[in-house]
């Protein structure tokens, strides 16, 4: 998604701002740019790609000017060309946005009839012409921010400056999030707390329908009919995370070797490892009384929230009703007021989860959030937050954030187990105890696996196709390695339950496409042994992700099989979920991808 940041100083700016944009890449994007205002007059870089791009650029003729805009763009509208490229110029006033301007066709069309000329295909620039045609009709500064913000309809962060106030960068917010940093004699602006960490810790979030006048040392925030308003300023821990690879690589492969740490921090929030229980969940989510679950995210998180589903229904016996986020407010589901429902977001940002949560707000369930960013919008609009303490997650490609998730969903299934007694307290006992040995076990199987992983990695390289087959919850575990394996090696993947092979998907069985079987030796081990026996009567080549009992158990001539250490199956989805990273993280180093920002991914996605 596009990132945003602003900057009213007393010292120039643009290499500032450029470096802030730095700590958005994660958000993905296709080109760049940055403006700023000297001596009364707008300037401005853009480049097509990378920000090494619009450094060179920069390096070849610098903007000067203590007040600038910049911006990453994620193309939406317009291919990504630094035509399109954002800062957007008309007649004195730049815009840079971040969302989707719903309108702007038809808004497009009563300013061309009104002589306006559009230079871009982009939805962005009729802000700016709206802009430019209200200040011409003689409104000032504010008031024609305000009459634009009436005229446009869709999700919107923006950014505006105007040439003839080199003091003032406004800005306004319907959707995807925007942060004011508060400086010493400057003020910032940013998509969220991490790009302005090196400036501020001090935070004002807006709100849906806010927008600002932000000054050197003034903010003034207005709602959506022009009333001030005040938000609250807090102390962001962005800054507290070293955003930075470390030893790795990659940012993929930091945070996946950092979830033996963060899994500690995540289970430390809910467990009592002492007493071997799990924190029971105070507050308006109260599992005992409610009849059903909702659980509704994207992506990796949805499959998450997909072994989740397991675990509720088996321990707390909990119905669950789950869909991805795009397709579960569509269904029209009999949702009872009296349920609960569930969101499982890294970013907390992603707009089709919120539209979800909305849409379970308005018919009277109680909200639930499972996120790692707890200053975001879903964290806010949720009556109760489950924080997953995964610190930031860089990688587009989400690792730690899905076994954090996981580990949250775990605690909170047990608990709900408890509260409506179909858990007793040796059962609950026994399953805290498993997950208190996860971070060991984590270590232990990322110390372990990594020389064959690489090994296999290079014959996955050269594949067109991989299946990935599982059962009971190694299924969401086969889609979230399909998923880990296209997203960033860009080879075609799909994860089916195992059960289902012969409904269909034997049919592609043959040499040439690897078939990744996740079988931990639990109740489903033997007809999972008889789906790959199937595969290899059919010349498909098999690799086994198994434990040591499974491997014992097993006489099938497979290509390889790892081996895993024996686990309850409470943590197997967490430990197996770290050879399914390592086999995607390696073929995709090994083919050269951008493993952090994979093409055409974002981040975070805050458009629907
Ligand atoms: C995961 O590897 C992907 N990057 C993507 O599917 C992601 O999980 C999805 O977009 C949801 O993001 P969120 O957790 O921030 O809501």
């Amino acid at each position: 998604m596009c990132g945003i940041v602003g900057i009213v100083g007393s010292q120039p700016v643009s290499e500032r701002l450029v470096d802030a944009l730095k700590r958005l890449e994660y958000r993905g994007y296709d080109s760049a740019g940055v403006a700023t205002i000297k001596d009364g007059e707008l300037h401005r870089r853009r480049a097509e790609g990378k920000l090494v791009n619009l450094e060179g650029k920069l390096r070849e003729e610098p903007l000067a000017g203590t007040i600038g805009i910049a911006h990453t763009r994620w193309a939406t509208h317009g291919a990504p060309t630094e035509r399109n490229a954002h800062p957007h110029f008309t007649d004195g006033v730049a815009v840079v946005h971040n969302g989707i301007i719903e309108n702007f066709a038809e808004l497009k069309a009563e300013l061309a009839s009104a002589g306006a000329e559009f230079q871009t295909e982009t939805d962005t620039e009729v802000v700016a012409q709206l802009l430019a045609s209200f200040r011409r009709e003689g409104m000032g500064r504010r008031e024609a921010m305000h009459a634009m913000l009436k005229r446009v309809s869709g999700a919107y962060a923006l950014a505006v400056l105007f040439e003839d106030d080199p003091s003032t960068i406004m800005a306004a917010r319907n959707g995807p999030p925007l942060a004011i940093g508060h400086g010493e004699g400057e003020m910032f602006l940013g998509s969220d707390a991490i790009a302005l960490a090196p400036f501020t810790n001090e935070i004002t979030y807006l709100v849906d329908g806010d927008w600002a006048v932000i000054g050197r040392a003034s903010v003034h925030i207005f709602d959506i009919d022009g009333n001030l308003v005040t938000r609250p300023r807090q102390i962001s821990m962005a800054a507290a995370y070293m955003i930075d690879k470390g030893n790795h690589r990659h940012f993929m492969e930091k945070e996946i070797h950092e979830q033996p740490e963060v899994i500690s921090h995540a289970l430390g929030h809910y467990v009592n490892f002492i007493e071997n229980r799990v924190l029971p969940v105070s507050g308006v989510i109260d599992f005992a009384k409610v009849p059903s679950l909702a659980i509704s995210a994207c992506g990796t998180a949805y499959l998450a929230g997909l072994i989740g589903k397991y675990w509720f229904e088996r321990y707390a016996r909990l119905p669950v009703e789950i869909d991805v986020a795009s397709e579960f407010r569509y269904r029209e589901i009999p949702l009872s007021p009296q349920s609960a429902a569930l969101f499982i977001s890294q970013s907390g940002e992603t707009a089709d989860t919120l539209a979800s949560l909305r849409y379970c707000k308005e018919h009277g369930l109680k909200i639930g959030a499972v996120v790692n960013t707890r200053e975001s919008t879903i964290a806010r609009e949720s009556d109760a937050v489950f924080p997953i303490l995964a610190g930031p997650e860089i990688g587009v490609a989400s690792t730690k954030a899905f076994t954090c998730q996981l580990a949250v969903l775990a605690s909170l299934a047990i608990a709900a187990g408890r509260a409506r007694g179909t858990l007793g307290e040796e059962e609950e006992q026994a399953m805290v105890k498993s997950l208190a040995e996860m971070p060991r076990l984590m270590s232990r199987v990322l110390n372990s696996i990594q020389p064959k992983i690489e090994f296999l990695s290079r014959e996955l390289a050269k594949c067109r196709d991989v299946l990935y087959l599982g059962r009971g919850t190694s299924f969401p575990l086969a889609m979230e390695g399909a998923l880990k394996l296209k997203e960033i090696s860009y080879i075609h993947a799909e994860g089916y339950a195992a059960g289902e092979l012969k409904h269909g998907p034997i049919a592609l069985i043959d040499e040439n496409m690897p078939v990744i079987v996740i079988a931990p030796h639990d109740r489903f081990f033997d007809k999972t042994v008889s789906n790959m026996q199937e595969v290899a009567a059919r010349g498909g080549r098999i690799i086994l992700i198994t434990d040591e009992k499974g491997a014992a158990a097993t006489t099938l001539d497979t290509m390889h099989t790892i081996v895993l250490p024996n686990v309850d199956e409470i943590v197997a989805p967490m430990i197996f979920s770290l050879p399914v990273q390592l086999l995607a993280y390696h073929t995709a180093v090994f083919m050269g991808t951008d493993v952090d920002q994979p093409r055409n991914l974002a981040k975070s996605v805050t458009v629907e």
